[in-house]
């Protein structure tokens, strides 16, 4: 059987996971699940524990689960380590979102400056993590949630000694399970082939019952292209035209760029209300836990729907047991472009369609170049991820000040100097190398 690691084990989504591996106990054996977590999280990681266990013994299913703070000892032959954690916890993305909204900018946790800060804060813990597993598991798979994900990804692949890496997101899945509900159908006849990178993913073409249907699927898409979204961005139409002139069908996270206007008023009203994304998510997990806590709950509760993370236990679980069988079947992961896209840079990270197996992930090639239409963001945002994935690592102010100023999110010196400034000194205790 095998060991199972996830790293910010006393996460609220933590229960979505257990019941992922509890629907795959047939092609998952699972011998032990191990929760890490902080001392400071001792509260949550031990309700989780408490709940994770009792969703187990309901299910009839014979995981053992361990709740540790000696991440060493958790990692002792592990074959899966999921990493999830939140350096800083939420008041550091309350920050993240609240200090570029005080000078104006989008604040996201992913995007822009708060992506930036959060990607500081984050890369050096997820260096160590990656380190430790090297030596201490070293044939293990880091499957990564963490955000922001592009930025990690990339540093781990020019960081990190452990080559054994996959990024994840839950975006792409959570696409193509809103694209059926469109079209009414099961999402297990649907497929999309995705590429960009990660929050900045298109999909290209639509398969369904393994037919292209991508001119039929675009037209009726366009029709209801707002409910493809996610729980913790605002709902927003695309504008029809634009759209058909993509051709592609752009991510939920693409509304801050190709709508940043509608996006920032939206986010700047929030903002004085006192009610950013963290703020939201603060109040969802208190209830959370209040719920977790009482014994007779043993199943996942409907009120995680309120998080951003809808199904990424479907992409973390499926990613895992592909591995672990060698299925070869495809699945959008970040990783090495490895020449698939000709015109990107060999070694960059892209988040797209991959085939798994046994030996991780191989890039589906669908198309041979970038589309012009796409390729300035991509590569804006590439050098984003770079830049910051630099700063961290090195501690360069002018590294992260670059990533800060040249992001299409705030594109301007002065504020991007005050914006920096300022966040570099809130978050001071988290970064070990500024
Ligand atoms: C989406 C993204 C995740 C992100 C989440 C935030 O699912 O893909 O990367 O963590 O939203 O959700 P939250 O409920 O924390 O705002
Ligand atoms: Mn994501």
């Amino acid at each position: 059987g095998l060991k199972i690691v996830i790293i910010g084990g006393g996460s609220s989504y933590t229960p979505e996971f257990v019941e992922g591996l509890i629907k795959r106990k047939s092609e998952l054996p699972v011998r032990e699940l191990w929760l890490v977590d902080i001392e400071k999280g001792r509260e949550k990681l031990s309700i989780v524990g408490e709940l994770a266990k009792r969703m187990v013994e309901q299910a009839g299913v014979s995981i053992k689960i361990y709740t540790t703070f000696n991440r060493r000892e958790a990692l002792k032959g592990a074959d899966f380590v999921a990493t999830q954690i939140r350096v800083g916890l939420l008041e550091a993305r309350a920050k993240d979102e609240r200090i570029p909204l005080s000078h104006g900018f989008m604040g996201q946790e992913t995007n822009g400056a708060g992506g930036l800060l959060k990607g500081l804060r984050t890369v050096p813990v997820i260096l160590e993590i990656a380190e430790e597993m090297h030596e201490i598991c070293p044939d293990a798979w880091l499957v990564n949630f963490t955000n922001p994900t592009g930025m990690l990804t990339e540093a781990l692949v020019r960081y990190s000694k452990h080559k054994r890496i996959i990024g994840l997101c839950n975006v792409p899945i959570g696409m193509e399970k809103g694209l059926a509900n469109i079209l009414e159908i099961d999402p297990e006849r649907l497929r999309i082939d995705f590429l960009g990178l990660n929050h900045m993913v298109y999909g290209f073409n639509v398969w369904i019952d393994d037919e292209n249907k991508t001119d039929e699927v675009m037209n009726r898409y366009i029709e209801k292209s707002e409910s493809i979204n996610m729980q913790n961005i605002t709902p927003m139409e695309w504008e029809v035209n634009f759209i058909k002139a993509l051709g592609l069908i752009p991510c939920p996270y693409h509304k801050y760029y190709y709508k940043t206007r509608n996006m920032l008023e939206d986010e700047l009203v929030k903002y004085e209300k006192g009610k950013t994304r963290a703020e939201e998510v603060i109040e969802t997990e208190k209830e959370l836990f209040e719920l977790y806590k009482d014994p007779s709950l043993k199943d996942k509760p409907k009120q995680l729907e309120k998080r951003g993370g809808a199904y990424y236990s479907d992409a973390a679980c499926n990613l895992i047991s592909s591995i672990y069988n060698d299925k070869g079947d495809l699945q959008v992961v970040n990783t090495i472009n490895q020449g698939t896209i000709k015109d990107f840079p060999y070694e960059y990270v892209i988040e797209t369609t991959c085939k798994i197996t046994k030996n991780g992930p191989i890039p589906h090639k669908f198309v041979d170049e970038l589309p012009l239409k796409i390729r300035g963001i991509i590569h804006q945002i590439k050098q984003f991820e770079i830049l910051g994935a630099e700063a961290a690592v090195t501690g360069s102010y002018q590294k992260a000040l670059l990533a800060m100023v040249t992001n299409p999110l705030v594109s301007n010196d002065i504020k991007g100097v005050e914006m920096l400034e300022e966040m570099l000194l809130a978050n001071a205790q988290y970064l070990p190398n500024f």
